[in-house]
């Protein structure tokens, strides 16, 4: 049996425009997920027979990366799903690397190779930031040119993303998640919609691609006003693209006095906001007072991780 565990990520800059080959800033976070694979005599999941429909990413990490036996995987969660914290990443990578580990051929580059065809078979539309970020920890930046910290290349169709180390600087966050989970790949593909046929969306995510570079040279000053403002200038753009949503409104409202800059993480449409802030406890205060869940959460731990 092998177990490997691996990190949940906050996308700070770059959501969606990514999937457009623009680039994106991510950090893993210290909230983790747990996944042990092991031969047996029928697959399973959790103690049931492993269903494609409810076990998605997990079936398909099997087709991915497993021509054995059958196996049986079990998993354990920090995350909260659906929550734009890269609970389905976590969980492919997690597992994915649990498989390889079982084959004797556990490595970097191809747990996030494989992990990244698993979002993308089952989301149908992917980028690799979420699972290279998941797989590298620290922080990560998904562009489309080669810069200093180079890790790894990932190919699809016309597309390509150039994945980078990216130090991370101590902040702090806070995650408000609003309990209103959303379909990634229906947001994906909304956002392809209108930024194929709208020369607007397609000026949205050009600048959204520009603001992502501005973030990282902003990050590595740890420049936290300059960081805010551009995390205040990436949530309208993001609305404007479709993806944003009462709930999240909702929480953005209840706190932008206390922190730096608060958006939307990961696909939006609910999920949660992350909140840049010198005063967590109130920040706390103020997102569970206006009904969400909030997490302090601490950036730029490990990566996934081959559990003894
Ligand atoms: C989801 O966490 C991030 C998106 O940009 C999708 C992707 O990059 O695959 C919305």
């Amino acid at each position: 049996m092998h177990t490997c565990s691996a990190p949940g990520k906050i996308i700070l800059f770059g959501e969606h425009a990514v999937v457009f080959g623009k680039p994106a800033l991510a950090m893993a976070v210290d909230l983790r997920i747990q996944s042990s694979a092991r031969v047996s005599d029928q697959y399973s999941v959790n103690g049931r027979p492993m269903r494609a429909k409810h076990h998605a990413y997990i079936s398909a990490a099997m087709d991915e990366a497993w021509n054995g036996p059958p196996l049986s995987i079990t998993t354990r969660s920090g995350l909260p799903s659906s929550s734009g914290l890269g609970s389905s990443a976590a969980v492919t990578v997690a597992t994915v690397g649990a498989i390889l580990a079982e084959k004797g051929e556990f490595e970097y580059e191809s747990v996030a190779r494989k992990s990244f065809e698993v979002e993308y078979a089952v989301q149908r539309r992917a980028s690799p930031t979420d699972t290279s970020t998941s797989t590298h920890g620290h922080g990560v930046l998904v562009s489309p040119d080669k810069e200093d910290g180079f890790l790894w290349r990932i190919e699809k169709g016309s597309k390509s993303w150039n994945v980078h180390h990216c130090d991370v600087k101590r902040l702090t966050f806070v995650a408000g998640y609003t309990g209103v989970h959303a379909s990634t790949a229906s947001l994906v593909e909304k956002v392809r919609n209108y930024v194929t046929s709208d020369s607007d969306g397609r000026k949205t995510i050009d600048r959204i691609g520009e603001i992502v570079m501005e973030g990282r040279d902003a990050l590595v000053a740890a420049d936290r006003p300059k960081l805010g403002m551009l995390m205040r200038e990436n949530q309208e753009l993001l609305r404007e693209l479709g993806v944003g949503h009462p709930s999240i409104d909702n929480l953005i409202e209840a706190c932008k006095d206390k922190c730096y800059g608060e958006k939307l993480t990961g696909a939006g449409g609910g999920g949660s906001i992350v909140a840049l802030t010198d005063d967590p406890e109130a920040v706390c205060g103020a997102i569970s007072a206006a009904g969400g869940r909030p997490m302090v959460i601490t950036v730029g731990g490990r990566g996934v991780v081959l559990e003894q």
